[in-house]
């Protein structure tokens, strides 16, 4: 077919091939991103299904406003600061919102700064566009630092794939640097509310609002299926990525708008956060107990403190995407590192989510990427 040039550059069709392979039947699979089945509100749900007044009417390409102006008090309470309604567009998926993003700000050559380690499906939304990638890293960005460019894409909390989370001071450094050099910074934060013990720093577009857009998402706590992004930045910026909502679909579904606007006032949902929360604490404490169990010494991993993943660093010498392909003969999956770095190195990387396997598979699991390891070394 005469698909247009960008097409070629828009997304990697090897990764997607990949991640299927490791939802064959019969592989423990620490691959998925996805939330678990056990963790999200069905019951709720189907409560609330038959008390919803079901609008089968388009909506404001920004959301309805109900539901905008729910967010904006939540919003407001949460980070005691003033939100309104018009800070806030819901997006179909905050996947949406990256998109969005792109297509209103990137022009063709400029410099787009993402984590050396990154949530690879936004350069996917990105691509398209045709910036320049200039990796850096969170952890290192001081406030004097010179980032010529455009924007800069960052994941705050429990971050996909590193399960790290920005610290607060290196957050005050992140917003001196793009005040500095009047940058675009998109906060994705679709992990923060699954925190395990303490909540994470306040968001950095606290400390940068005009120069942020924070994005976050109902996917990880009520269902992908909802498909639920909330953007919140400036009026003006707002308005703007409206502008390009209406051409992309017109308005996310009322449908699905409506019913998450009635489990966020459901005085249960509060229970259910509280409960997902020590669910993956629990998942989390259990794979972090078997990699030590298990692991030889020469393999590192981190310890996040909420989200779903964790990373794992093994010997220079060791191919993680060669490692892939054992693992699945031998029942496991995880996802290679080289798929989260923009110029395809850390070879010698890999993902593992603690959310879907149950606790007794999370131990077999990684005892057999262990010893698979451990046969290679
Ligand atoms: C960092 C990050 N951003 C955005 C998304 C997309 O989320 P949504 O389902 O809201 O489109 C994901 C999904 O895994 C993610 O990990």
């Amino acid at each position: 077919m005469n698909f247009a040039k960008r097409f070629k550059s828009i997304s990697d069709p090897t990764v997607s091939d990949l991640l299927k392979l490791t939802e064959s039947p019969g592989i423990i699979s620490f691959a998925g991103g996805t939330p678990s089945a056990d963790a999200l509100p069905y019951a709720l749900i189907k409560k609330i299904l038959p008390e919803l007044e079901i609008d089968l009417q388009y909506t404001p390409t920004q959301g309805i406003k109900s539901l905008r102006e729910r967010l904006a008090k939540i919003y407001s309470d949460k980070w005691n600061s003033k939100i309104t309604p018009d800070q806030i567009l819901i997006t179909s998926g905050s996947q949406q919102a990256l998109d969005l993003i792109a297509k209103v700000f990137i022009n063709k050559g400029d410099k787009v700064f993402v984590e050396n380690l990154t949530y690879f499906v936004a350069l996917y939304a990105f691509n398209a566009y045709e910036p320049k990638y200039q990796s850096i890293s969170a952890e290192k960005i001081s406030g004097e630092e010179k980032l010529s460019g455009k924007l800069i894409y960052l994941v705050s909390n429990f971050q996909n794939p590193t399960g790290k989370t920005i610290s607060e001071i290196q957050r005050r450094n992140i917003a001196n640097a793009v005040i500095a050099k009047d940058l675009i910074l998109i906060e994705d934060d679709p992990y923060g509310e699954l925190f395990f013990s303490d909540c994470p720093p306040k968001p950095i577009a606290l400390l940068a609002p005009e120069n942020t857009i924070y994005l976050t998402s109902v996917s990880k706590i009520m269902g992908p299926a909802l498909r639920l992004g909330i953007a919140i930045s400036t009026p003006e910026t707002i308005q703007a990525l409206t502008r390009a909502k209406t051409g992309m679909d017109l308005c996310t579904s009322g449908l699905l708008q409506q019913l998450a606007g009635k489990i966020l006032i459901e005085p249960k949902y509060q229970d259910h956060l509280i409960r997902i929360r020590k669910f993956y604490a629990g998942k989390c404490g259990a794979m972090l107990s078997a990699l030590k169990k298990h692991m030889p010494d020469s393999v590192s991993w981190t310890k996040p403190e909420g989200g779903l993943f964790i990373w794992m660093e093994l010997p220079d010498k060791i191919d993680t995407a060669v490692l892939y392909k054992k693992a699945l003969t031998k029942g496991a999956a995880f996802v290679p590192g080289y798929i989260f770095s923009p110029t395809g190195k850390l070879n010698n990387c890999l993902r593992l989510s603690f959310a879907s396997p149950t606790l007794a598979e999370i131990n077999t699991g990684i005892a057999t990427l262990a010893n698979l390891i451990k046969s290679n070394l």
